[in-house]
């Protein structure tokens, strides 16, 4: 049997901590076995090797090997993918046609995001994994096929089976032997090992001399989250490595790449969708848009606030709780907070002024603002009304939940709920 350390060799795995040199223990242990695999982890962790060292390791490995990405292949073919479809079956199937479950008959499949599955494809493999069985789309004649099943997810598979869009008896099926990869936070021993590695591999491949961290730079390195994992160390290394000019990265240029803990942005994506269930792409967006628009009236209200009242500590205490919900309340975004109402003051009304006028002709100032709102309302309005309707429906009417999930206060559901009549 092949030793952990050769094996990571073969497969360029880096790293040396436990739990890694764990999970690849065990890929090695039941690579000879026909027992199905699930490999979880976060995002970026390097659950696609894996399967890979499962496959070689076992007498299938003169056999194919085949990685499906189950999220993203489009609901409608994704059968048909699978398990082929008879000619005739659907619009367009001229031909009859083989699926991967055919094509790899003796050898391995590897199904990447699992969770993903349409609920009809479980049940096709479920009855695959069962007796080796499938029926290809549009036909009535079973067929047989030995195939060993490696999936992989990053979803939390036990929220997918209670919200029943993951059968429960394929989630026991498929993991037999679950391999779990932990996040990257997790592996410290391997952060700056991995960072290495990369920095001297793209030196290799851009023909510049490697790039060192100083020792704080370091520190930085490891107190970073990377909620993206090994992937987005990659990434980050690969920047240095072509960007800077000096090879000596200090720990100031190293965080001018990492992306600010607790940031709003919507690049964590996947976070995003797994908490709160965002069933697509399209939706985080109009919620981001949802949110910004919120922001927008508050700012708005803010600072009509701020110009009718022309003193910024008494705006500051009255409207402390608005202040925090959109600046945040870190110490670093209280700075950029401060920073802004510092700005504010500069354009502040003088007392004398007589608060009406210098309002109505702040408010032509700003016209143009509430033009775009005119037109942006109407798309956004109903993507509002979407957003709501479907957290309601998700919490079985529970307003907190929904509230909660939507990152607005019970008060403004309840009056969106009336607005919209819902
Ligand atoms: N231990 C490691 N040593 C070297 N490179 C690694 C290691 N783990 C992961 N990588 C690299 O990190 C990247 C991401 O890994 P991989 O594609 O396997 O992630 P994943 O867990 O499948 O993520 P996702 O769930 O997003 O698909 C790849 O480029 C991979 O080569
Ligand atoms: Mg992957």
């Amino acid at each position: 049997m092949e030793s952990v350390q050769a094996i990571k060799q073969r497969f360029g795995i880096i790293g040396n901590t436990t739990a890694l040199n764990r999970a690849i223990e065990k890929a090695i242990q039941v690579a000879p076995t026909d027992i199905s695999v699930l490999v979880t982890g976060e995002s970026g962790v390097g659950k696609e090797s894996i399967p890979k060292i499962i496959h070689q390791l076992s007498h299938r490995k003169h056999n194919k090997y085949i990685a499906v990405n189950c999220g993203a292949i489009p609901e409608g073919t994704i059968d048909s993918e699978l398990f082929g479809h008879e000619k005739g079956a659907f619009t367009g199937a001229t031909q009859t046609r083989s699926g991967y479950f055919e094509v790899a008959d003796g050898g391995t499949i590897f199904l990447d995001e699992v969770g993903e599955l349409p609920l009809t494809t479980q049940v096709r493999l479920l009855r695959v994994l069962e007796n080796g069985e499938f029926l290809k789309v549009g036909s009535s004649k079973v067929q047989k096929t030995d195939v060993r099943i490696v999936a992989a997810t990053n979803a939390n598979m036990f929220e997918a089976i209670n919200k029943e869009k993951f059968r429960e008896d394929l989630y026991y099926r498929l993991s037999t032997v679950d391999i779990h990869l932990p996040p990257l936070r997790e592996r410290q021993g391997d952060i700056h090992l991995l960072f290495r590695k990369f920095a001297s591999d793209f030196a290799l491949k851009y023909k510049m001399p490697t790039v060192k961290l100083t020792d704080n730079a370091i520190q930085v390195l490891l107190k970073h989250r990377w909620s993206g994992n090994i992937r987005q160390l990659r990434n980050i290394a690969e920047q240095v490595s072509v960007l800077e000019q000096n090879r000596t990265i200090s720990a100031d240029t190293l965080r001018g790449y990492l992306p600010t803990s607790g940031s709003n942005l919507p690049a964590v994506i996947k976070t995003a969708k797994t908490e709160s269930d965002f069933s697509s792409e399209r939706e985080i967006l109009y919620k981001v848009l949802f949110d910004m628009k919120s922001d927008l009236n508050d700012l708005k209200k803010l600072t009509m606030e701020l110009m009718k009242n022309g003193n910024v500590k008494d705006v500051e205490k009255d409207h402390e709780g608005l202040i925090q919900k959109i600046y945040g309340n870190s110490d670093e975004t209280e700075t950029n907070y401060q920073d802004t109402l510092t700005e504010t003051e500069v354009i502040s009304i003088p007392e004398h002024s007589n608060p009406h006028e210098d309002i109505s002709s702040a408010q032509d100032k700003y016209h143009f603002a509430e033009e775009i709102e005119e037109e942006e309302t109407l798309s956004l309005h109903d993507k509002e009304l979407e957003l709501i309707k479907k957290s309601l429906e998700r919490h079985q009417g529970k307003r907190k939940l929904a509230a909660a999930e939507l990152g607005i206060s019970e008060r403004t559901l309840y009056r969106k709920i009336k607005q919209y009549d819902l």
